[in-house]
């Protein structure tokens, strides 16, 4: 069998065709799939319904799995962040993204609300390498929930040149105090100085351990800041490069349906969701891969 890549029009992303990934990959496959991976940051496969341990499976092809970020954050930090009520017979290498209640309490993290733009876990010293997500239901487009991905190659290279020496070997401090939804983390104080907020301490400008190209790596926004600047001066800075990230044309949508697995790579591309209509039911279970201290 042999694979095909199917680029987006945008700055990321592409659809992989011809080859089930349920099954065992041959060594060709896997390469290709791989190779297709670091060169376009973000993969979808359509119509590739599966169960756990298949999602589980095929992940471990490509490396070790992660545990999911509430261990990530209890490991690190020492609380008990009580984001989700995780269904006990769930491996916990699974994550599960929902705003589904059962027995009054939420099956999964991020509810209906809009997830602001981020880096998965990178309130951690050692974030995932990538997250892979799977869809077993979801609201149609329009009803909302669609997830943008964004290249932060492009966005690092399309840098004026003097921002780009001024961030050069400048470390930030990633927040651990909330979710990608804008949720305080439970067991994080309400933080009134940034420049006092924990969280990991991460280069501004990442070089990818494959390769090795450089990434503008902000983690999220808020409770951000600069190591060694004034906070007004962080904030500043982070406004302007913020403003300069989040643009349309690095970004592509993925739409979702039953049966896509999109995956991406958390070391060079960002994400943000829509909010959805709360009334409508959506589930996803994502793995993702043990990563390395980014440097
Ligand atoms: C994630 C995430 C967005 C979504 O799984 O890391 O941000 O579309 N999910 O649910
Ligand atoms: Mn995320």
């Amino acid at each position: 069998m042999t694979i095909e890549v199917h680029p987006f029009a945008a700055g990321c992303g592409a659809e992989i065709r011809g080859v089930d990934i349920r099954k065992k990959l041959s060594a060709e496959d896997r390469d290709a799939i791989r190779k297709a991976w670091l060169d376009n940051l973000v993969l979808r496969f359509r119509g590739v319904p599966m169960s756990d341990d298949e999602h589980m499976a095929f992940t471990r092809q490509f490396g070790e799995l992660e545990y999911n970020p509430a261990r990530l954050i209890e490991k690190q930090y020492g609380v008990e962040t009580g984001q989700s009520g995780r269904k006990t017979e769930i491996p916990p290498e699974i994550s599960v993204i929902s705003n589904i209640v059962e027995n009054g309490k939420p099956i999964g993290g991020l509810g209906d609300g809009e997830a602001f733009w981020h880096t998965d876990s990178s309130f951690v010293d050692v974030p995932p390498a990538a997250s892979l997500l799977r869809s077993l239901e979801c609201p149609p487009p329009t009803s909302g929930g669609s997830t943008y991905f964004l290249n932060c190659y492009t966005a690092y290279e399309t840098l004026p040149e003097a921002t780009k020496q001024r961030i050069d070997g400048k470390i930030m401090v990633h927040a651990a105090t909330h979710s990608s939804g804008g949720i305080a983390h439970k067991g994080f104080e309400h933080v009134d100085d940034v420049s006092k907020v924990p969280g990991a301490r991460q280069p501004m400008v990442r070089t990818h351990p494959e390769t090795g190209k450089k990434s503008l790596f902000l983690g999220r926004r808020i409770n951000a800041y600069v190591l060694g600047l004034p906070v007004e001066e962080s904030e500043e800075l982070l406004d302007e490069l913020w403003g300069h990230m989040v643009q349309e044309r690095f970004t592509w949508r993925q739409d979702w349906q039953v049966g896509d697995l999109v995956w991406w790579d958390n070391r060079c591309a960002m994400h943000r969701r829509d909010a959805f209509d709360g009334s409508k039911r959506r589930l996803m279970h994502r793995t993702q891969l043990k990563g390395t201290r980014p440097m």
